[in-house]
Parts: structure tokens; C-alpha cells; sequence
């Protein structure tokens, strides 16, 4: 037989010449897909398992098998490149390496597999194995957030609606909202786990594996719970990867709005916070400057988290049943949205352990305005009906405004001629302290409210840990 012109294929039997080099440019994926090489290896390895048990291959077949895959990874691993151009994707290329050092038997790892369920298997393993690691780092931020809260308890800042000064809140408050938020950022992961648990092996290229099969074995080997209902679903569907990727893009939400919040807090202007300098950066042309980059980062990269969610949408919605090669597309966001998520995640648990937290600044630009609600609520409370007390504050505000002053600087006759019954009284009472501590219902800032935000937290973190 004539050699065929074009680069050789191992799947090139029906074709008579080789593939164009632009379209080898377009269509190989061993520069991105690489990264599953762990979990191709342990799919093949599963994949060995239930191949023993139908009789296909032998007992000493798979454990020569078994030697050779492991030592591919060991060489990776020990930094070595098996690769060549020829190699068009990582499934491809171990097969390839495996079949050059062990012979013949190499090839026979593919019995009843197809590129398709195996795909799907490397890249559910590999989702869910990275799915782990961000849960521990997302409850390892958690830690640093109570223990942060904890240790600057009492401590009082302005809180704002609409980044206007709104009431007085508890510093730690604040901070207990970001735990709260990433537990149900634990949770979303935990749900993501707890949903995708079936093994696409066995379901071949669409139609079903013709060999028999131990697919329950298979699916426990590799940390499964049962095989795939249904062979077309199983090499066709990425809504684990929609699924992973938007748990990713909300983790990122999470951190972008805090770190929105820690670059105000950090400018010149508020000066709440001071970032390490470990988290922040200088000007090349400013001297003077030292940049909360951190935080923008977070923010900014959050933004490419959320166009990765919609990269795989849009990939997806006209993708005909079952496999079709855009599904290889499926990997690149993936890869991006695991790597970013856990380096913001490090960077915030990091920046916030060691950021200063300037309560006096936070004490010093507390305006009075802080307590017009309360003044409304104590004059309710001194029997004036809501409506009457809420106009009484407001036009106390609005003259005081006009004066260029605050309306608690505004003279006891003037709160009187308002309509403050005991202006003095009234007063002694309105202190930021005082606003503060009315408001231990549960879920508010009161100092007794967060000492239960923590014990709740604790709580939270414990079954945390269990899973
Ligand atoms: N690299 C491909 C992917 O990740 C492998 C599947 C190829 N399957 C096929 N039928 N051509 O999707």
C-alpha cells in the first residue's frame, strides 16, 4: 500500500490521505487537554478493571497495562515530554506512549470505549475532583473570616446603602455576612457533587458498549455511584460543566462585591483598611503609590469567570445529539475557571488575615446622620405615631443640611420647636452604641445577635469539615 500523503492517524483506516496541517491547527487539543492526563490515567485504569471482570483482557495483561500507564504519569509527573506533534489529544497520546512501551497490548485498552464516554469520564472526574479542592479553600477563606470577625468583635463602622452612610453596624457584622454567603457558595458545591455522580463508561460512542461489562464495578473504581441511565445522555450532556462553572462564577461574585468594597475601604478618602503590602502594588511612575491590585483582580477576574459560564452556554444550546466535536470546546473554560477560582480564593483568605483594619478611621467618619432612624424609632418609642416621628427627623435633617450642620448639632429649643418631646433626654440616648445595641433581633448587628452569628457559624463550619 502506497504511503498516504499528510500526517498519519491511529484512526486513519477509512482515510486515503492525511490531515492538512491548518486543520491539525484547528482540531488538536493536547495543548489544553493535557491537563486531564490524571484523570484519563485513572479512567483507563477503571476502565482496565471492567475489562478483567468480562473476560477481555487478563489478569497479567491489566497489571502490565496498569505498570505502563502509571509510568507515563511518573515521567510526566518527573517532568519529562512523551508528547509529539503527532499527538492529537491527551486520550490519544497515552494510548499512543502506552502502545510504544508495552506493544500490542496497549491498543487493547479501548475495547468498548469510545473517545466519547471516555471524555466525558476524564472531565466529570476531573470537575469533581477540583470541585473538592475548592470547597476545602472556600472553607479555609471561611475560617480566616470568623477568626477576623472574632478577634475585632465591638468594634463599630458605618454601614452603607447606595455606598451612602446608612446605620451603625458592627464591624464584625459586616464580616459574618461574607461567611454566611460562602457557605451557601459551600453548599452550591456540595449539591454540585452530590448530583453528578453516574459514570459515562459503558455508553461507548452513543449507542452503548457492545461488550459486556461490569459498569456498577467501573463507576465504584472511580469514585462513582452507578452507571449512566442512558448512553446518549452520558456522551452528550454538559450541564455538569454549565453547573460547575456557574458554582465557580457565583463563588467569584461573592469575592468580586467584597473586593469592590476593599478597594473604597482602602483608598485615601475612607483609609478603613489598609491592605498588606504583600497584597498590593506600587506605581512605576508614582512613587507615593500603593495599589489595592489585589482586589481589583479579584473583581476583574470575576468578570472572565462569568464569560467562561457563557462560553460553555453558547457552545452548548445548538449542539446536535449526541457527541459533536464543538464539545471539545467544553475544556479551555473549565481549566480557566478552576485555576482562577482558586487563586482568588487564596489571595482573599490571604489579604484578609493579614489586611489592618483602621477602626478609629471607620469611628472618625461616622456621621450623626447614622442615627436619624433611631431618633425616629426612640420618639416612637416616647409615644409619637411613626409617620409624625419620621417627618419630625427628616425636616430636623433637611434644616440642619441647610445650615451646612449635622441635625444633632442643632439646638435643643430647635428639636423642641420640631416636636422632639425631651430634647435632652432624647438626645443622652442617640449614640451610635445605643443604635447598635437595639438591635439584637436575630440576624441584626446587635453585639448579642453576632456572638449567635458565630456560634452559627461554628456550627456551619463543622459539618463543613465532616463532608
Ligand atoms: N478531543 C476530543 C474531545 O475532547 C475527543 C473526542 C473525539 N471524539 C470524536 N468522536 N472525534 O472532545
Amino acid at each position: 500500500m502506497a504511503e498516504k500523503k499528510g500526517k498519519k492517524m491511529m484512526w486513519d483506516g477509512r482515510f486515503d490521505c492525511g490531515m492538512a496541517q491548518s486543520m491539525i491547527d484547528l482540531s488538536f487539543s493536547l495543548d489544553f487537554d493535557k491537563e486531564l492526563l490524571e484523570e484519563d490515567i485513572q479512567g483507563s485504569l477503571g476502565h482496565g478493571k471492567g475489562l478483567v471482570e468480562s473476560g477481555v483482557l487478563t489478569k497479567t495483561d491489566y497489571a502490565k497495562i496498569r505498570k505502563g500507564l502509571l509510568g507515563i504519569l511518573d515521567d510526566v509527573h518527573a517532568g519529562k515530554n512523551l508528547w509529539l506533534p503527532t499527538d492529537e489529544d491527551v486520550h490519544m497520546a497515552v494510548e499512543r506512549v502506552l502502545t510504544d512501551r508495552i506493544g500490542d497490548l496497549g491498543k487493547k485498552i479501548h475495547t468498548g470505549r469510545s473517545r466519547n464516554d471516555q471524555v466525558s469520564t476524564d472531565f466529570k472526574l476531573y470537575m469533581r475532583h477540583r470541585a473538592v479542592e475548592i470547597r476545602a479553600l472556600v472553607v479555609e477563606l471561611q475560617k480566616n473570616v470568623l477568626d477576623v470577625a472574632k478577634k475585632n468583635f465591638g468594634k463599630i463602622m458605618p454601614g452603607y446603602t447606595h455606598l451612602q452612610q446608612a446605620q451603625p453596624i458592627l464591624f464584625s457584622h459586616y464580616m459574618m455576612s461574607l461567611f454566611f454567603a460562602l457557605s451557601r457558595d459551600v453548599k452550591r458545591l456540595d449539591n454540585f457533587l452530590d448530583l453528578h455522580v453516574e459514570l459515562p463508561l459503558g455508553s461507548g460512542a452513543i449507542a452503548g458498549s457492545a461488550f459486556p461489562y461490569h459498569r456498577q464495578l467501573v463507576a465504584e473504581e472511580l469514585g462513582f455511584e452507578r452507571p449512566s441511565a442512558n448512553s446518549i445522555d452520558a456522551v452528550s450532556h454538559r450541564d455538569m460543566a454549565l453547573e460547575f462553572l456557574n458554582d465557580l462564577a457565583i463563588i467569584a461574585n461573592t469575592l468580586s462585591r467584597y473586593a469592590e468594597d476593599f478597594v473604597i475601604w482602602s483608598s485615601s478618602e475612607f483609609g478603613y483598611l489598609t491592605l498588606s503590602d504583600a497584597f498590593s502594588s506600587g506605581s512605576s511612575m508614582m512613587p507615593q503609590k500603593k495599589n489595592p491590585d489585589s482586589m481589583e483582580l479579584i473583581r476583574g477576574k470575576s468578570g472572565r469567570m462569568l464569560g467562561n459560564y457563557t462560553a460553555m452556554f453558547t457552545l452548548v444550546k445548538g449542539a446536535p445529539l449526541s457527541y459533536s466535536r464543538d464539545l471539545q470546546e467544553d475544556k479551555q473554560p473549565v481549566f480557566d475557571s478552576t485555576h482562577t477560582a482558586k487563586v482568588l480564593l487564596r489571595v482573599m483568605s490571604e489579604a484578609i488575615a493579614s489586611a489592618r483594619w483602621n477602626f478609629d478611621r471607620m469611628e472618625d467618619r461616622m456621621l450623626p446622620a447614622l442615627l436619624a432612624t433611631d431618633l425616629a424609632d426612640i420618639l416612637v418609642e416616647d409615644g409619637v405615631p411613626f409617620r409624625d416621628a419620621h417627618r419630625i427627623v427628616g425636616s430636623l435633617v433637611g434644616e440642619a443640611a441647610k445650615l451646612g450642620e449635622q441635625f444633632t448639632d442643632l439646638s435643643d429649643e430647635a428639636w423642641a420647636a420640631k416636636g422632639v418631646p425631651n430634647p435632652k433626654d432624647v438626645k443622652k440616648r442617640l449614640t451610635f452604641a445605643y443604635s447598635v445595641s437595639r438591635r439584637n433581633i436575630e440576624g441584626g448587628t446587635g453585639a448579642n445577635s453576632v456572638k449567635n452569628q458565630f456560634k452559627k457559624a461554628e456550627a456551619i463550619l463543622k459539618k463543613e469539615l465532616k463532608k
